[in-house]
């Protein structure tokens, strides 16, 4: 180890969204870096494959169902004694014209997304705060900040998962919680996979990021293990973007 305080290898962490994309490059980085990882998703199958390339425990939950969340994390104090590390990677979007956007559309991704990630933070945080220590580390968007098209309910929950984690940073600092967030930019993943099949669209989204690719899972991992160690003890209620340069010019 280069330098200790970037070492997670006492430390577990749960990582919802595990089994795929941006949830499975981070529990690959966290375990990496040491730690030990349990994956959380619906899809059985999807997460015991990941779990074992990873090296991870899978545990099948919805993170809207808030005793399903409890018990999760129930079960992970009770095996492992402590959780010091939360990643909200569980996340949907739902594309549509607004002015055809149905309630239903709205409320689903607004469940997920933002219900969801309070969800878990609120059930891992008061094991954390037992503990008087933990990490929890929100994937927000680049539509937390700057509007897109067709994707309103999506902007809407991330633009709140950018505004929960600063509200929980501030009240949980007291409790040695720190609530840190990361808003990728474009990243090639089943989220967006109908997207990259588009060239219009892959030409247009590599001219507006400076580094003129999109992203790869692996590409978070620095920002993941940087909020998740001890590194960081000092930055809460800060989203960091990975974006190639996407929001910087
Ligand atoms: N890809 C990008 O360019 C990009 C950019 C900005 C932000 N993000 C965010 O990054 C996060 C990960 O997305 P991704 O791109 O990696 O897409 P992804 O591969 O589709 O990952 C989403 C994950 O969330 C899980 N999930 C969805 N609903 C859930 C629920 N109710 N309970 C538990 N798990 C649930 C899915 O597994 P199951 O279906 O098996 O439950 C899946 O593993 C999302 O929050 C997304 O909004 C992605």
């Amino acid at each position: 180890m280069v330098y200790s305080k970037m070492d997670l290898s006492s430390r577990v962490a749960l990582v919802t969204g595990g089994g795929t994309g941006l949830g499975k490059g981070a529990a690959e980085g966290l375990r990496a870096a040491g730690a030990r990882v349990v994956i959380m998703g619906r899809r059985e199958d999807v997460l015991r494959k990941a779990a074992e390339d990873i090296g991870a425990e899978a545990i099948v939950g919805d993170v809207v169902d808030k005793a399903n969340v409890e018990n999760v994390i129930a079960q992970i104090a009770e095996k492992f004694g402590r959780l010091d590390i939360l990643v909200n990677a569980a996340g949907i979007n739902l594309r549509g014209d607004s002015f055809e956007y149905s309630e239903d559309q709205w409320d689903h991704v607004h469940a997920i997304n933002a219900k969801g990630t309070f969800l878990c933070c609120q059930a891992a945080g008061r094991v954390m705060r037992s503990a008087g220590y933990g990490k929890i580390i929100n994937i927000a968007s680049l539509a937390s900040e700057i509007g897109f098209p067709r994707i309103v309910a999506y902007a809407s929950s991330k633009g709140g998962v950018r505004q929960l984690t600063k509200a929980l940073a501030v009240e949980w600092a007291p409790f040695g919680i720190r609530v840190n967030g990361i808003e990728p930019g474009w990243f090639r993943t089943e989220l967006t996979e109908p997207l990259f099949h588009d060239e219009e669209w892959v030409k247009k989204i590599t001219s507006r990021i400076p580094m003129g690719y999109a992203g790869k899972p692996e590409d978070l991992q620095g920002a993941i293990v940087f909020l998740a160690s001890r590194m960081s003890d000092y930055i809460t209620g800060e989203l960091i973007r990975v974006d190639g340069g996407a929001l910087a010019g």
